[in-house]
Order: C-alpha cells, then structure tokens, then sequence
C-alpha cells in the first residue's frame, strides 16, 4: 500500500464530494443548497427545507404537497412498537430509546432495506419522515405515562408534531403559533450541518448497504454524545447548576480554562467555526422573542448571557476561537416550549433527519464505495505464542 497519514478527528480531511450543505467557518457562513441559512430559518417551513435538502429544490405548491401526502400516508407504525418501548425501562435516556425504536423500524419495514432504484429510496424516505415524529412523541409521552395516540393529518408537519408530544387525553389541543414557528425555526437550523459526526456516521453506515433505519439509527448513537448534540442537555443541566450555586458565572468561566479539571463550558466552540456560529446568532435572538411572546421569565437566560459576555471578552475563549455555538440558547427555547430537558437531544435527531437522509440518498446515488479508513498499526512486533502454563 502507499503512504498513510493520520489525521486524528479527520481534521483536515475531506470524507467526500457533496452538492447539499456548504460552510464557511471563517466567516460564518452556511446555505442549503446555496440558500442561505438566515432567509430559510425567516421564510420557509421545515417540510419545504427537508424537501430542498433531500432533492436539490425548493418545492413548488404541487411537489410539497405531493411530498406531504405521501409522508402523511406512512404515518402509523406497526403496534408491536409499542410493546417494545413497553419494555424500557422509565428512566431509560429518550435517545437510546429513539435510536433502538428506529433500527426496530426494519424489521416491520424489510422492503425499506435494498432500495437501488430512486423510487425505492423514495419510498423508505418518506416512510421515514412519517413514521419518525411519532417514535419522537412516543418516546416522551412514555417518559411521562401518557397515553400513546396518533397525529392529526390535517396538520401540518411541524403543527403535527407538536399535537402528538403534547395533547393531554380529553382535552382539545391549541396550537400557538409563537411554539409553532419557534420549533419550525429551530428544526430548520439543525437540518443539516455537512459532514458532521452523526452525518459521517450515517453515511460510513450507509456505506455498506445497510438499510437507511440502520444507518439513521447509528447516526441518532452518534448524536447523543455531548460533545455533539448531547451539548443541548448538557448546556441546560450546565446552567441550571450555575444557577442554583448562586449564578457564580466567574467560578465556572475558571474551571473551563483550567486544564486539570475536565469540565468544559457547554454550547461553546465548534470544529468548524472560528468567529461565529450563525446558527446562535439566530437562536439568540429567537430565545428573546420567544420568552417574550409566551410571557416566560427564565433566570437561566441572564445566567446564559453573562457566560457568553464574560467568554467574548475573556483571553483563552478569545485565543481559541470558542463562540457559542447552535446549542448555547437552544435549550432555553425548548425549556419554554415545555419539553423536558432530556428529550432536548431528540428534538435535535427530529430536525437533523432530513439532512442525514439527504447525504444518505446522495452518497447512495454518487455509489460511493464502502467507507474503510486504514491506520498506522503501533503494537508489538511479532511474538512467539506462549502456552496459558507459562504466562
Ligand atoms: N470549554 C473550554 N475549553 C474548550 C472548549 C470549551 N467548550 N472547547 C474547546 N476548548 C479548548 C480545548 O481544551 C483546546 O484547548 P488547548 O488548545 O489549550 O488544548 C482548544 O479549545 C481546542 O479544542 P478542541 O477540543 O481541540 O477542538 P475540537 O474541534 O476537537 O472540538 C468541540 C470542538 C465542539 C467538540 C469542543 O469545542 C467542545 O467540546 N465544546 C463543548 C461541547 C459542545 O458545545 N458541543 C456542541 C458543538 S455544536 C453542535 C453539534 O455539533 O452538535
């Protein structure tokens, strides 16, 4: 073989051509498919970005709602789901719930697995996008005793959503616009983020023919980490704890630079973007807005932008490029919202699904080959066997 380099973290090198995300992490910039992250966060709806990630276009009138009736139809899951999430136990984490119900999705789908042809992909995608939201709310209500029901088809994607985590049985469900445009906009900003961890994971996964559950079900494992989207649990509990020790933002500022102690400061640095993250900057000011509109004072927001004040102004944040990233604020729009803290996570897997089918779809399409990086082996040299009596 020829020369290999190690590049820990893959750093600073590319896994593979893609036409879907671009971004700049110099200068803060980031398009879906050369749409710019601001103008789809203010104008279009989650089901539209989904449909301009998953295809390349933005939909007209007719392909969203073609798009959505077909996601509408795929919409139930086989009731033997519930008897497996009947078998976690309470205290089970949402997401290793989410990610198990979702590999579960294979067995009750097998026709989802080889999917060559661009209509088979089509099919398990919109299966998927169906299917998915009620794994979301099941997953919670569970947590929380309540019963397990379906959406209403008369809603829209993000508005059906909302309906299944949160209807109380024998009471109506009104939807608020404030929470409705609020999820809306907070799925759009985690659609996609090019060749992330849990993206990298889905397509390496993907990579070898498994089934598309299969691979999204690695991808939501990848997720979980707080390194990556774990960081939105971690960055609630964080502050919550600040809080409740007396606000002492000064304390904690130390005890992130000091290298013998491994807490870091959560939602703060990216691998990617060394000014700003322009995924908080909109998640910023869509926290104030919300707040405000729902009429929630939440402490834990002055607690959040005395950090960010005292990091931007502070040497070793400054030295190292840590802003705040997408998951700094947020928590505190999800907390308002009424979702609790744990499922914080899955509500970042509902929002990056459609960019990890979409890299799936095009990594299939492109057939890219098995994904299967080599090393540099630095064990022993070759050693005799010795028999168990003389070891
Ligand atoms: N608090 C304190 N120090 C930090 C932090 C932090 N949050 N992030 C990085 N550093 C330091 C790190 O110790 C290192 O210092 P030194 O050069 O002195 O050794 C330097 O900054 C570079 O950090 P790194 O870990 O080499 O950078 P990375 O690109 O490998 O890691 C990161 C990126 C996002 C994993 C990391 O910044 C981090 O752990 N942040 C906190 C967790 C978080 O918020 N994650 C969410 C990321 S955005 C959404 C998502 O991906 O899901």
């Amino acid at each position: 073989g020829g020369i290999i380099t190690i590049d820990p973290g893959y750093k600073n090198t590319g896994s593979c051509e893609s036409a879907i995300t671009f971004l700049d992490g110099e200068k803060g910039i980031l398009r879906y498919r050369g749409y710019a992250i601001e103008d789809l966060a203010e104008k279009a709806d989650f089901l539209e970005v989904a449909y301009l990630l998953i295809f390349g276009e933005l939909p007209n009138t007719e392909q969203l709602a073609k798009f959505h009736k077909d996601i509408k139809a795929q919409s139930v899951v086989d009731d033997d789901i519930k008897k497996i999430l009947d078998a976690f136990p309470k205290s089970a984490h949402p997401m290793g719930v989410l990610a198990s119900l979702t590999n579960a999705l294979t067995a009750f789908n097998p026709s989802s697995v080889n999917v060559d042809s661009e209509e088979d992909m089509y099919k398990a995608i919109v299966k998927i996008l169906g299917k998915f939201p009620v794994l979301v709310a099941w997953t919670m209500r569970k947590k929380q005793g309540m019963p397990l029901d379906y959406g209403d088809s008369s809603l829209g994607y993000v508005e059906n959503v909302l309906k299944m985590m949160f209807k109380q049985p024998n009471e109506e469900y009104k939807l608020n616009p404030i929470v409705v445009n609020a999820l809306d906009k907070l799925l759009i900003l985690h659609a996609d983020h090019e060749q992330n961890c849990s993206t990298s994971t889905v397509r390496i996964v993907g990579s070898s023919h498994a089934g598309l559950f299969a691979s999204l079900a690695s991808g939501i494992s990848a997720l979980w980490g707080p390194l990556h989207g774990g960081a939105n649990q971690a960055v609630l509990e964080m502050l919550e704890a600040i809080q409740e020790d007396g606000g002492d933002t000064k304390k904690y500022m130390a005890k992130a630079k000091d290298k013998s102690d491994p807490f870091r400061l959560m939602g703060f640095g990216h691998r990617v973007y060394k000014n700003f993250d322009p995924r908080a900057t909109i998640i910023k000011k869509a926290a104030d807005e919300v707040l405000s509109d729902l009429g929630v004072e939440d402490p834990i927001l002055d607690v959040a932008k005395g950090l960010e004040k005292e990091a931007l102004e502070d040497s070793y944040f400054v030295d190292r490029k840590l802003y705040p990233n997408v998951d700094f604020y947020s928590g505190i729009i999800y907390r308002a919202m009424g979702i609790p803290v744990e499922m914080f996570t899955v509500m970042f897997a509902l929002g990056r699904l459609p960019g990890w089918i979409a890299q799936w779809r095009e990594m299939r399409l492109r057939k890219e080959p098995i994904g299967r990086p080599r090393q540099v082996y630095i064990g022993e040299n070759h050693r005799a066997f010795k028999d168990i009596s003389e070891r």
